[in-house]
Formats: C-alpha cells, sequence, structure tokens
C-alpha cells in the first residue's frame, strides 16, 4: 500500500534532470515548436473533420474545434507549467509520479500507450486514405483487398461491419518504413522535419485562402443539424440528440472526435530532457504550437463546411475531395500530397513520443528497462522498444477502423489531460515553494476548466471507449501486479536494496538520435 503511493520525490527528478546519463540537449524553441506542429497537425484536420462534420455536427464543426481547442489550452498550460518545472522525458507519467504516486504513475505510463502507440496506428490509416487518394489521382489504384481495415464500425446500427478488404497495405507499410528510420537515428533529418512542417502549414494555409474563393453560404444552413450538445452518461443520452446507434450527436460529440486534432502538443514534454533551454522553450513550444493549430483548424473547419453541403463531405479524404467536387483538380492533387508528406511527421513524432515515454518507465523499473532501455551499439537508439512499438503498431493500423482507433486514443489522452491538470493543482498545494518557470495563468480556474471540459468530453464519446479504457486500464493493473509492484526502483528503495539518489539508483539509459 505504502509503496503504490509513494511519490516519487520532486529532488530526486531534479537530480536526474542534471546528471549526466541523459539524452542530448539540442532543441531550441524553433525546433520544439516544430516539432508541436509536426505532431499536431495531420490526420485529425485531414480525415476525421469528414466523419464529424458528416455524421455528428454539420457546419457546427467549427464550434467543436473551439471547444476541443479550449480543453487542450487549459491542459496544455498545466502542461506546461510541469513540463518547467520537471524537464525530463516522462510527460504526464512523470508528472503523475511526483504528485499522486507510483501506481497512478503506471496507470498513466499504460494509458499513454493508448495516445502515442494507438494514436499512431489512426494516423497510419489517415496516411493510407490520403496515399490512395493522391495516387488515384494519378491513375493508380491500390487493390481493395489491400486499401482497408477487414470491418469497420457503422454508427447506424453501431455494430461492425466487413468492409471487404483484407487489410491496410499502405498503413502497414509506411508504419514499417518509419519504424527503421527511427532505428537508425533521425539526426540527419533535421531538416526534412521542418520541410514536412513548412510543406504542411503551406497547404492548410492554400486550403483556406483558396477554398475561401469556393465557399458558398448556403451551405452553412443548417448550422447546427444534429444540435449545440451532446452527451451521455454510460449509454443514457442525458443532452442533446442521439444519433442512430445509440451514440450522441452535436457540438460535443463532434469536439470529442475532433479532439484527436489537437493531440500532439503535450509530446512537445516528452522532449523536455533534449531541449536545450526547457524551461522557457518547451512552454513555448507546447503553448505556441497549440495555439497556432487552433486558429487554423477553425479556419479550415469554416471553408470545408462551406464548399461543400456537409451531407456531402467525403468521409475518407473530405478536404482534398472537397478541392475535386468543386473542380479544382490541382488543389486536390497538392492537397493529397502535401497531406501525405504532412501525416507523415505526426506519425513520426508519436512513435518516437512513445519511445520516450518507455524509457522513462524503464528508468523506473516499471518495465523491463534491459529490453525498453537498450541501446544499439550502432545507432545509438532504443531499438528494441522503437521495434516492439514498430510491430503493435502495424498490427493495430493494419487491421482495425480507424473510427474505433481515434476514440480510443480520444479518451485515453483526455483521461491523461485530467491527470495532469489535477497534479497541478496537487503539487500547488504539496510544494508550493517548488521554482516554477513557467506558471499556469489562474490557478485554480484553469486546470479545473481543464478538468470539467476533458471530463465532459469523455463523456460525449460513445459509451464502448469507456468499456475500452477500463479494459486497457485493467490489463496495466495485471502487468503492474506482477511484475511493476516488484521491480519498481521505488520498490528496492523501500527495501533498502539501493538509495534513491538521481542517477545511482537508475540504469544508464543513453541514446543520442533524438535530434529532430
Ligand atoms: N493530432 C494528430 C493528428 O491529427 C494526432 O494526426
Amino acid at each position: 500500500m505504502k509503496q503504490i503511493f509513494a511519490k516519487k520525490p520532486l529532488k530526486v527528478l531534479l537530480d536526474e534532470v542534471v546528471s549526466e546519463n541523459r539524452l542530448r540537449r539540442v532543441l531550441g524553441p524553433v525546433a520544439l515548436t516544430s516539432l508541436g506542429v509536426g505532431a499536431i497537425i495531420g490526420t485529425g484536420i485531414f480525415v476525421l473533420t469528414g466523419v464529424a462534420a458528416h455524421d455528428k455536427t454539420g457546419p457546427a464543426i467549427i464550434l467543436s474545434f473551439v471547444v476541443s481547442g479550449l480543453a487542450c489550452v487549459f491542459a496544455a498550460l498545466c502542461y506546461a507549467e510541469f513540463a518547467s518545472m520537471v524537464p525530463v522525458a516522462g510527460s504526464a507519467y512523470t508528472y503523475a509520479y511526483a504528485t499522486l504516486g507510483e501506481l497512478f504513475a503506471w496507470i498513466i505510463g499504460w494509458d499513454l500507450i493508448l495516445e502515442y502507440a494507438v494514436a499512431s496506428a489512426t494516423v497510419a490509416h489517415g496516411w493510407s486514405h490520403y496515399f490512395q487518394d493522391f495516387i488515384s489521382i494519378i491513375g493508380i489504384k491500390f487493390g481493395h483487398a489491400f486499401s482497408n481495415a477487414p470491418f469497420d464500425f457503422n454508427p447506424t446500427t453501431g455494430l461492425l461491419s466487413s468492409t471487404g478488404s483484407i487489410l491496410d497495405l499502405p498503413a502497414i507499410l509506411i508504419t514499417i518504413l518509419i519504424t527503421i528510420i527511427l532505428v537508425k537515428g533521425i539526426k540527419e533529418s533535421a531538416g526534412v522535419n521542418s520541410a514536412i512542417v513548412i510543406t504542411k502549414i503551406a497547404i492548410v494555409l492554400l486550403v483556406i485562402v483558396v477554398g475561401a474563393f469556393y465557399v458558398n453560404p448556403a451551405n452553412w444552413h443548417p448550422f447546427a443539424p444534429f444540435g449545440y450538445s451532446g452527451l451521455s452518461l454510460f449509454g443514457k443520452t442525458i443532452l442533446g440528440q442521439t444519433g442512430p446507434g445509440g451514440a450522441p450527436v452535436g457540438v460535443l460529440a463532434g469536439a470529442a472526435i475532433i479532439f484527436f486534432a489537437y493531440i500532439g502538443f503535450d509530446s512537445v514534454s516528452t522532449h523536455a530532457e533534449e531541449a536545450k533551454n526547457p524551461k522557457r522553450d518547451v512552454p513555448i513550444g507546447i503553448i505556441v504550437s497549440l495555439v497556432l493549430s487552433t486558429i487554423l483548424y477553425i479556419a479550415v473547419s469554416a471553408v470545408l463546411t462551406g464548399m461543400v453541403g456537409y451531407q456531402k463531405i467525403d468521409i475518407n479524404a473530405p478536404v482534398s475531395n472537397a478541392f475535386g467536387q468543386v473542380g479544382l483538380i490541382w488543389a486536390q492533387f497538392l492537397i493529397s500530397l502535401g497531406a501525405v508528406a504532412g501525416i507523415t511527421s505526426v506519425l513520426l513524432v508519436m512513435m518516437l513520443s512513445q519511445a520516450r515515454i518507455f524509457l522513462a518507465m524503464a528508468r523506473d523499473g516499471l518495465i523491463p528497462s534491459k529490453f525498453f532501455g537498450d541501446v544499439h551499439e550502432k545507432y545509438r537508439t532504443p531499438w528494441k522498444s522503437t521495434i516492439l512499438t514498430g510491430v503493435f503498431v502495424s498490427i493495430l493500423a493494419g487491421f482495425l477502423p480507424l473510427r474505433v482507433l481515434a476514440d480510443l486514443v480520444n479518451i485515453g489522452t483526455l483521461f491523461a489531460f485530467v491527470v495532469v491538470s489535477a497534479a497541478v493543482l496537487i503539487m500547488r498545494k504539496t510544494h508550493p515553494e517548488a521554482e516554477r518557470p513557467f506558471r499556469a495563468p489562474f490557478v485554480p480556474l484553469v486546470p479545473i476548466l481543464g478538468i470539467i471540459i476533458c471530463g465532459v468530453l469523455m463523456f460525449s464519446l460513445p459509451e464502448e471507449n469507456w468499456f475500452r479504457l477500463f479494459g486497457w486500464l485493467l490489463i496495466g493493473l495485471v502487468i503492474y501486479y506482477f511484475y511493476g509492484r516488484k521491480h519498481s526502483i521505488m520498490h528496492r528503495m523501500m527495501n533498502n536494496e539501493t538509495e534513491i539518489n538521481g542517477d545511482q539508483a537508475h540504469p544508464v539509459i543513453e541514446t543520442d538520435a533524438t535530434n529532430l
């Protein structure tokens, strides 16, 4: 009992930060912001906007982006405070260890797999849709059998239905390719990442500026055909309309889906350890990348729903397809190409972040450090955990439908945001004197609003996601019981097997292949 609530002392975390066995500090504010944008803008805006506008919101998706953006801004301020206080690799996992104790830290670490690894699978699907859209413009078609996951979730019936395909081969292939790049180290690709981010922003601006000329305001009426709310409590709609299949519809239900589009700003905090001046630059990276994406998203969704009536929005490649529908084939071509490139960078950062989380957990002994901390002799990368992540992601990406994956990611990430917001409140009480280079404003209001809005969005997701989340956490608890509990550094410390003192207690895990 004592162990599961044992907190990792702030001093130990800070000692770890200054020790030598850490990642190399190479990232400045621009690189961090670029990492953030690289991780944020992707499948959410290019793909999920279609499903959300078509099935849940209509043109009111614009408001859904505002609501989700707000939830993320509150959570981002909390992340920024923590990241400036404890700039180590573990992100929410580490913050939970310092404030809520080992068991909670484990739960969050396990939960973050939903965020990063399962999100990677979702993103790989999005990549596949745009890749196929792109090659179809130049007349190439992927065989139906290898173009999609074998089944999809039908929101009308609430059941899984066959797609007639066997697997999503492009999604699997891109995941393998990214895994190889990550194993070899991505130091060389600094320029590539920046180039991708610039291309991505240019494409989004093209959508906004060119698309604005094709907006027909009549398409914005009715503005909210599914209503302005959409809240359910374990399958019982308590606010707003219920869609076919029993899931809530409306602005909040849409916000819960397109929340996916914002995921990624928090990945900046997983790179805190590689930041040159983390106390200043990580908060900048988190907040600037989020605010920039929010503005772009609101504009894109307004243009998209203005260009095409919401019933006609394509659910696979909505943005490029809208330009095809108004006859701008050149733009459709450019957008597909830009989306393919842009989504690739999301996949790269998401899979990299997953390896960072594993690294932090391995250092604390909660997962086997021999495996998860093993650094490749030549490439200096945590190759085993990267390959494991790649295998897991490619299986999910090849066989599970996009909608199921995206909802699962959202509930897992929202949960992490709730915990980080709560952790800021707790830390302010327990460690009021700790140095906070960045302080979230208006505490306790900001974290409380973060908890409330993220909580509301969790309840706006279809109920089966709660069961999936509970199932996932249950598996995690079993693993903790049989492994983490007995092997954790905290356990060894409490049994006086070792002294927890910065690096002495930690396995030496070095890697230097993190410079984007
Ligand atoms: N926000 C990222 C995306 O939309 C995960 O692809």
